[in-house]
């Protein structure tokens, strides 16, 4: 098995049909037509509950290569597949511990992906070689309907061009995937705004390789344990994290992002400091306030993520914002930490990745 590493994005010239779903009221012929291309191999980009996903038939090496040209994804990133019923886990994993379907009961659908020990039938192609393969039933009527009418589980890793952040939004897919796909579905603004979490399984105790919607806290309520990949809480020392995905540099705006972290009146004092340098360095600078902290930088470039007691508020926003400081041609983006507690640790994890550099303050 060859696993090269693919960066460059290869042009493809696909005629992308653009259709508006509503969640709430689904158009089935909509839902029919997209689960058709997905049975003859194409691919469609749907919304999740976390963010928007780039769909293939997992069981089509064919289709799923399609989803890592349009991305330009690394072939050695495995792919998570999406199921529509959790009786779909009995078809591509060797066995579904008990404590698996404690947790599905619980989260599923919802923010929630698995490992499990995989079945043959899934090639090495959504698996990059491993044994494991990661699975979630997602909460979203339009993705539900689509994987149902197939009647196929379906590969979708985020819908963004490798490297830049999640796509919350329809604009932001066309943006990356336009002319890459058969069909993008714009059914609105996701909720959560980050990627589901993913666990692994497989080890005696659950391990969480990627922070998200459901937490630590979250499943020790359940389990009883639950741990953290130690590469997620030590992100400066140079430990290889088990998710492939964990190890690139991630969730990238065209600007450089700076992180800063400590209590935040210092963080809003050494901002306004680090503001004024780059305004004198001839720069662009751009901050990503709190509703906290807005009024502290009037008269600056700010963009708003949202309340700092209400993280679902930021993470929502997030991938939104990096991507508006672009349009606004920002040049170094100044972003404030927020607590760890709950989704906090998801919304640090992916900032951390955005970042490169973290002032502590
Ligand atoms: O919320 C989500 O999970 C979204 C939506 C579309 O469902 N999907 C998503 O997929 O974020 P993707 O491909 O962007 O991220 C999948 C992550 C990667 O970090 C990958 O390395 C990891 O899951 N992963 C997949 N299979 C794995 C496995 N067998 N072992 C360890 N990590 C795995
Ligand atoms: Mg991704």
């Amino acid at each position: 098995m060859k696993l090269g590493i693919r960066k460059k994005v290869i042009d493809i010239n696909i005629n992308t049909k653009i259709v508006k779903v509503d969640p709430g009221n689904l158009d089935y012929n909509i839902i029919k037509e997209a689960a058709d291309i997905i049975n003859r191999g194409g691919t469609v980009v749907f919304p999740t509950e976390t963010v928007y996903g780039i769909g293939a038939d997992a069981l089509n090496d064919e289709a799923v290569d399609k989803i890592f040209t349009a991305k330009g994804r690394p072939q050695d990133n495995p792919l998570i597949v999406h199921i529509g019923d959790f009786h779909d886990l009995y078809d591509l994993v060797e066995e579904v511990p008990e404590k698996a379907k404690i947790l599905a009961e619980k989260f599923w659908p919802g923010p929630l992906t698995i490992i499990l020990n995989k079945k043959d039938i899934l090639s090495d192609k959504i698996t990059a070689g491993l044994d494991t393969v990661a699975i979630r039933l997602p909460a979203n009527n339009i993705a539900l309907a689509i994987i149902r009418e197939s009647k196929k589980p379906i590969a979708a890793p985020s819908a963004n061009t490798s490297g830049r952040p999640s796509p919350t939004e329809a604009s932001h897919v066309i943006e990356d995937l336009m002319g890459k796909v058969d069909m993008i579905i714009d059914g609105g603004k996701t909720y959560i705004g980050l990627e589901s979490t993913v666990l692994d399984m497989t080890s005696s105790v659950p391990m969480i390789l990627r922070p998200g919607g459901v937490t630590r806290e979250d499943i020790v309520e359940v389990l009883g344990e639950c741990s953290y990949d130690p590469a997620i809480i030590r992100s400066e020392e140079k430990i290889v994290p088990k998710s492939p995905g964990q190890k690139y540099r991630h969730y990238s705006p065209k600007a450089k992002v700076i992180l800063y972290k400590g209590s935040v009146e210092n963080i809003v004092k050494r901002i306004n400091i680090d503001y004024e340098k780059y305004i004198s360095l001839g720069l662009k600078p751009g901050i990503m306030s709190t509703v906290q902290t807005e009024k502290s930088y009037e008269g600056k470039t700010t963009i708003c993520l949202g309340d700092r007691t209400k993280p679902l508020t930021i993470s929502s926003n997030l991938f939104k914002e990096l991507r508006d400081f672009d349009h606004m041609g920002v040049d170094v983006i100044l972003a404030e930490a927020i607590d760890e507690k709950g989704i906090g640790k998801a919304i640090l994890n992916r900032l951390g990745k955005a970042a490169s550099e973290v002032i502590e303050v």
